[in-house]
């Protein structure tokens, strides 16, 4: 942390570079920027000789109808400009973030919560844009400040000397507003992720909320975000309260020091009022110059903050998907078995597996069984090499999966589990999701048969391109479940992961979902975590795992004579299933 804080600039600068900033138009926009400004400059001395009461000087008045629709126009075609180049920008950063965002490992997306990462392509990139945009601005006031300094000093140098006093002022002032505005904005925004998390949690689980009767708690949790809020906007206020007469102190002085000394060298002939009231203009516009500096100032922190969050993203490595070895090679030179040697796993920094070794023999069935918690899910995410583990190997017969292409291997593996992600989309995008070629609609019908679904499907009336909503919603899990396993047919992968597939279903699904899945896993390499003893016993190979470790390994007649977790686990099952019969 220490140390991306000591190169945020460095983060801010890179990032601006990788974004492929369209220089030429910024270029374009300072151009006339300046030009724009030049024109203004030459402004107050006109406007001066028609003040000290040349009104009818058709030179001089038309003189200023040139130099302003000049400056006018040429501010407008710059504004116009940054206009066109704020949008790049921003989708340029955004295009950068996006597909680190997506590449990263699993084990970085739980550093943050998913509202967090959110924010880091749709908040964040707004306040580099931003800085990019003023820089130009800053560097236009520049021109404008050290240009209205040349003229002023030209007219008289005393009295552009006797401004010079004020600066440590301007610069005290500035340090002082610039730093507890920056803080109260700090908590301004704070305030504002905080409300912003707070209602994207709560109104799609508005659900949950209502069965269980929490609005009224709800609602007083909601007011207490929003007064959060309230109070760090107030305090944001309260700053502004001093920071603006201040500010403006700056203002009244220097025009102070222009009327009183300017009068005073009126008086003694060394001016003439026409100067002063120039004088008296300029230095308006260097007033204005001079508070842009502050708000830049700002601009560029919040952008270095923005750049040290997005760094994170950016510097994560991608997960390398191309390896030495393709799929099917791994498949001809091995025997296709997976194993896990001497496995140990940690999510951040508990420890969840340890010390795993087991065989998945091809083409067979194998169950994995025991205590909730104990790890079995995990168990499949390092099968599908979501996570490396922390110790030991993942290898296909002896070959180390991590030679075989990672994309290929996942792509190999069907995973169905208890509550099946669907995206918002059509069924038939969800079906078909992951896969790279056309689908006819012969193959469609075929596999949603397959996977029991094809009845429910053809009773919507929009069949296979009805909306399936957030999440799914719209479907129950049962049906949830058979677009998964449609799925899991269409990608004919060779191995099949069943996460507890039939749990929590009615008796009907479960009965079309159980048949369906005979189907799927005729011919394929299954593992099956399941609860259900009626699905292990017939299992080939039962993996008892207990708190994290192997506990038994055997066939159903072998762990029921020398296992004492699997007997235990199958009287409970034996005694659940004795109190759900019917008794006569
Ligand atoms: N993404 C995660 N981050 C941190 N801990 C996790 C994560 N997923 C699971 N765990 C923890 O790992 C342990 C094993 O979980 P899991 O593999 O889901 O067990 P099982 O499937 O056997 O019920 C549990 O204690 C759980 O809290
Ligand atoms: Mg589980």
């Amino acid at each position: 942390m220490q140390e991306t804080k000591k190169h945020g600039w460095k983060e801010f600068f890179q990032l601006v570079l990788k974004a492929k900033l369209p220089w030429h138009l910024y270029i374009l926009a300072l151009i006339g920027l300046f030009a724009s400004t030049t024109f203004t400059l030459g402004l107050p001395v006109v406007m001066s000789e028609i003040f000290a009461g040349n009104i009818f000087d058709f030179e001089i008045v038309s003189k200023y109808f040139v130099l302003m629709i000049a400056s006018l126009s040429l501010a407008a075609i710059s504004a116009f400009l940054i206009y066109i180049t704020n949008p790049i920008v921003m989708r340029n950063i955004q295009w950068i973030i996006w597909p680190k965002l997506i590449r990263m490992p699993m084990r970085k997306y739980e550093k943050q919560p998913s509202l967090q990462l959110i924010s880091r392509i749709t908040v964040d990139p707004g306040f580099i844009d931003r800085a990019v945009a003023d820089l130009n601005n800053v560097l236009n006031s520049t021109y404008g400040l050290v240009g209205s300094f040349i003229i002023m000093y030209g007219m008289s140098s005393k009295l552009t000397l006797a401004l010079l006093p004020i600066i440590p002022y301007i610069l005290i002032v500035s340090a002082i507003t610039g730093h507890f505005t920056q803080k109260t904005q700090y908590g301004v925004q704070h305030a504002f992720s905080g409300l912003t998390a707070f209602f994207a949690e709560r109104l799609p689980k508005i659900r949950l909320v209502k069965s269980f009767g929490k609005e009224d708690k709800e609602i007083d949790r909601g007011k207490t975000i929003i007064q959060d809020q309230y109070q760090a906007d107030k305090k944001r206020a309260l700053v502004d309260l001093f920071a603006q007469p201040l500010l403006n102190s700056i203002q009244g002085i220097i025009i102070g020091i222009v009327l009183v000394y300017g009068s005073y060298l009126v008086s003694k002939g060394e001016m003439k009022v026409s100067q002063v009231i120039a004088f008296y203009m300029y230095v308006q516009y260097l007033h204005m110059s001079v508070t842009q500096y502050g708000r830049f100032w700002q601009t560029l922190k919040q952008a270095k903050g923005a750049s040290e969050k997005i760094a994170q993203i950016l510097d994560s490595k991608d997960e390398v998907l191309k390896r030495d070895k393709s799929l099917d090679d791994a498949k001809q030179q091995t025997s296709g078995d997976i194993v896990l040697e001497n496995v140990s796993f940690s999510y951040a920094d508990t420890k969840v597996l340890s010390n795993l070794n087991f065989t998945i023999p091809k083409g067979k069935v194998t169950a994995i069984i025991g205590p909730s918690g104990g790890g079995k899910s995990t168990i499949f995410s390092l099968i599908e090499r979501l996570y490396d583990p922390n110790v030991g190997r993942v290898l296909m017969g002896n070959m180390p999966a991590e030679k075989i292409n990672l994309d290929e291997w996942r792509h190999g593996m069907a995973y169905v589990s208890q509550s099946t992600p669907l995206i918002s989309g059509t069924i038939r995008e969800n079906i078909t999701y992951g896969l790279d070629r056309e689908v006819a609609d012969e193959e469609l019908v075929h596999v949603a048969k397959m996977a029991a679904a094809l009845e429910f499907i053809q009773e919507f009336p929009d069949g296979f391109d009805t909306e399936v909503g957030e999440f799914g919603s719209k479907l129950s899990g049962g049906q949830r479940q058979r677009i998964a396993i449609a799925r899991a047919f269409i990608m004919d992968s060779q191995y099949l992961l069943l996460d507890e597939a039939t749990s929590n279903l009615d008796a009907q699904s479960e009965y079309l979902i159980e048949r369906a899945l005979q189907k799927l896993m005729k011919n394929r390499t299954t593992i099956m975590i399941s609860h259900d003893l009626k699905d292990v016993k017939n299992a080939d190979q039962i993996i008892v795992i207990d708190q994290g470790e192997v506990n038994g390994i055997g066939t159903h007649q072998e762990l029921s004579e020398s296992n004492e977790l699997y007997q235990h686990l199958t009287k409970l099952q034996s005694e659940k299933d004795a109190k759900l019969l019917p008794v006569f």
